[in-house]
């Protein structure tokens, strides 16, 4: 089956597009390069030995999308393409919306054309906001969110809830991703995001590496174990193994509108990681304790039964295995 990855050279897109190709799939790649490398193709094709066609575009430009699917027999489309850095969201909202909105309503009504009606789309569990419980689950309240990047997630859910309610013959799977970490185990790709990384995992294996000095602790006051953030980390192998069960799920049921949380339902604090990488990769990660960063909630991670029982998906990394991976990564390049 023919499958249109959308943001196929980002962390998770190109992860995604291994499991793809190694379970069998045909893949069709399509990105902009505005936050990935080209050279990430290659190593698709170093770790996987398989071919698969790729286009250099931009999902805002409707032409690509007429072309692609005039050119290739697509049955189903994996949505990653999207800016995704919280804090550059509220300095930009207007790019956020047009990257992350526009470029969606074009990929649907390009696919509507086309009478392509499965979709797996790449959401975020930003759309929780501030959860009024945890561990969340599907039927937690969204909204609230508190930032452009979160809500251009929420809109997207609800243009893809209004879709399915106007025509119950699409076939759409929303996955609401967790915080992925780690990298494949080849070391040959990974999170490898533009300038300072603002997350946390890649921001400590650069302290680690010696490009940056040291880990700035966002606030240790909050209503947590240790007082820092608590997060639910899922090895980003794992994500792309549920990406790969969607699909499985969409191609049995053929028509629908599923919701899954994708986390390990385990919450962990920045000082647990701090001390889990140093002591799975034998290095010091120099931090101090600042205060909080704007936007930030106390704690937040998944109730992943929903996933479990109807994908058929459990994450099977640990901490550890997504820590070392991570510095091996960051080792190789
Ligand atoms: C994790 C914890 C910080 C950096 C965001 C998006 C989410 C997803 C992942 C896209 C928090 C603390 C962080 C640092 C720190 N993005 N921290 N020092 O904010 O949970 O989630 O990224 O898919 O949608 O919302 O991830 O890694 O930025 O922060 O202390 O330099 O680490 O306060 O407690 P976050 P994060």
């Amino acid at each position: 089956m023919k499958i249109l990855v959308t943001g196929m050279c980002g962390y998770i897109g190109s992860h995604t597009a291994v499991e793809l190709l190694e379970k069998g799939y045909e893949v069709i790649g399509l990105d902009n390069f505005s936050n990935s490398k080209k050279e990430v193709l290659e190593k698709i094709k170093k770790i996987t030995n398989k071919a698969f066609k790729f286009y250099e575009g931009d999902m805002i430009d409707r032409n690509i999308l007429e072309t692609i699917f005039k050119e290739n027999d697509i049955k189903a489309v994996i949505d990653f393409a999207a800016y995704k850095s919280v804090g550059e969201s509220v300095q930009k909202p207007l790019e956020y919306y047009i990257n992350n909105v526009s470029s969606v309503l074009n990929l649907l009504s390009v696919m509507k054309e086309n009478d392509i009606k499965t979709i797996v789309f790449s959401s975020s569990a930003t759309v929780y906001g501030n959860p009024e419980e945890v561990p969340i689950k599907e039927t937690s309240k969204i909204g609230g969110t508190t930032n452009p990047y979160g809500t251009s997630k929420l809109f997207v859910e609800k243009i893809l809830e209004d879709l399915y309610k106007s025509d119950d013959t699409w076939n759409i799977c929303i996955l609401r991703y967790f915080n992925p970490i780690g990298a494949h185990k080849s070391g040959l790709i990974g999170e490898e995001p533009n300038g300072i990384p603002a997350n946390l995992v890649p921001y400590i294996a650069k302290v680690a590496k010696g490009k940056l000095k040291s880990l700035n602790v966002f606030g240790n006051d909050y209503d947590t174990k240790d007082g820092t953030g608590v997060r639910d980390y899922i090895h980003v192998v794992d994500l792309a193994v549920g990406h790969v069960k969607a699909i499985e799920k969409l191609e049995k049921d053929k028509k629908g509108l599923h919701i899954y949380n994708l986390g390990t339902g385990t919450g962990y604090s920045v000082l647990e990681i701090i001390k889990t990488f140093e002591k799975v990769n034998n290095i010091k990660v120099p931090y101090n304790i600042v205060e909080r960063r704007s936007g930030d909630i106390d704690s937040c991670y998944s109730d992943p039964e929903k996933a479990k029982k109807e994908l058929n998906f459990k994450a099977k990394y640990t901490l550890e295995d997504m820590l070392k991976d991570a510095w091996n990564y960051e080792k190789n390049n």
